[in-house]
């Protein structure tokens, strides 16, 4: 079996970003993800305040790809002589997405700020992001390889994900999914299970979406069938991506990740998390300093325009949960592995980002 074919793997389905024309007039071109996976439709944002929405109603999602969007975002401050405003205002669109900050702070420190230099750069760092995903499959598909050695014979490897860490949520084949991707192309045998994630579905429009669409054997759960099925044996490794790591390993991502890892850990599990370095903020301890997003009552109460609850109801919707270190086998990043997960080993790996 060619374990070291490092082949880019290229997916089919509809591309997430685009930059569509030159640096003074072009525009920023959106898949809009709260439609799919009924619907393809795409968005073209001439100004900032159209990326800042886009961002916020999740038309563009996932940590990378929103980091990606606002440096996008960036270029058309700059043709409309507002690249400062700019900033400041995608900074405002969510807060929990580390990369968002990392990519605004790349796009301040190109001189000149013209818009052909920050196009180059809004586009390196779109290209760079694709790289790291590739990077992180080779070096994700191998350890788990490594954890399950079964994965090379013919028995599926069978991997379980949360939310969706994939091709729409990044510049490249995603980051829990990349391991996917990286299997299929070297013909590896793979099933992975999805959580349908509450209460955006991410899980069931998105990642059932594009793993299909790639011809990948995918089932869908609900979010609290996991415990079931990893009952049942039928797990061998749980993987996802993350929004936001602290310097000790702690990581944030959609809620309903913690809960997963505690259930990976009663199970005897491995539970890894994959992500760039551009994930991390070695500039906060641990997870408690990360800014969770509380989201609109009614994503839970009526999501699809279906009313759900009463309408009174009080309700609270963190959209993210922060997984201690101590239940994370291990963190995939396009620097290599960092086991076990501590401050120590993050350190090794990532550096100070
Ligand atoms: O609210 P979302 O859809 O932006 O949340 C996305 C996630 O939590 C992803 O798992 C995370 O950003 C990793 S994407 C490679």
């Amino acid at each position: 079996m060619p374990t070291t074919d490092t082949t880019p793997v290229s997916i089919p389905g509809p591309r997430n970003i685009q930059w569509v024309g030159d640096a003074k007039t072009g525009h920023l071109c959106l898949l809009d993800q709260t439609v799919l996976p009924n619907e393809v439709t795409y968005l073209n944002c001439k100004d900032v305040q159209s990326v800042w929405d886009a961002i916020k109603r999740l038309s563009v999602r996932g940590a990378p790809a929103i980091g990606v969007a606002a440096a996008f975002g960036c270029v058309i401050g700059a043709q409309q002589d507002s690249f400062d405003q700019a900033t400041d205002h995608l900074a405002t669109s969510r807060p929990t997405a580390v990369n968002l900050f990392w990519a605004i702070d790349r796009m301040k420190r190109v001189t000149p700020r013209t818009p052909d230099a920050l196009l180059a750069e809004a586009k390196a760092i779109h290209a760079e992001d694709a790289a790291m995903c590739q990077r992180i499959g080779e070096h994700a598909l191998e350890l788990i390889q490594q954890l399950k050695p079964q994965a090379s014979s013919n028995k599926p490897l069978s991997l379980l994900t949360h939310c969706n860490a994939g091709a729409l949520a990044t510049g490249g084949i995603g980051t829990a999914t990349s391991p996917m991707y990286l299997a299929q192309q070297r013909g590896l045998p793979i099933r992975v299970f999805a959580d349908e994630t509450r209460p955006l579905l991410q899980g069931a429009r998105l990642t059932a979406f594009e793993l299909g669409a790639a011809g990948i054997d995918v089932t869908l759960i609900c979010d609290g069938m996991a415990g079931q099925v990893l009952r049942e044996g039928k797990v061998d490794v749980v993987i996802t991506g993350a929004d936001r790591i602290a310097a000790n390993g702690d990581a944030a991502n959609k809620i309903g990740t913690y809960p997963l890892a505690v259930l990976a850990r009663h199970h005897n599990v491995p539970f890894l998390v994959a992500a760039p370095s551009s994930t991390f903020d070695m500039s906060i301890t641990d997870g408690d300093e990360i800014p969770i997003e509380l989201r609109a009552a009614e994503e839970i109460t009526e999501g699809f325009g279906q009313r759900t609850a009463p309408p009174d109801v009080k309700t609270y919707s963190p959209a993210f949960d922060v997984t201690p270190a101590e239940l994370i086998t291990a963190m995939v990043t396009e620097r290599g592995v960092i086991q076990p997960v501590d401050a120590d080993h993050v350190r090794l790996i990532v550096g100070s980002t």
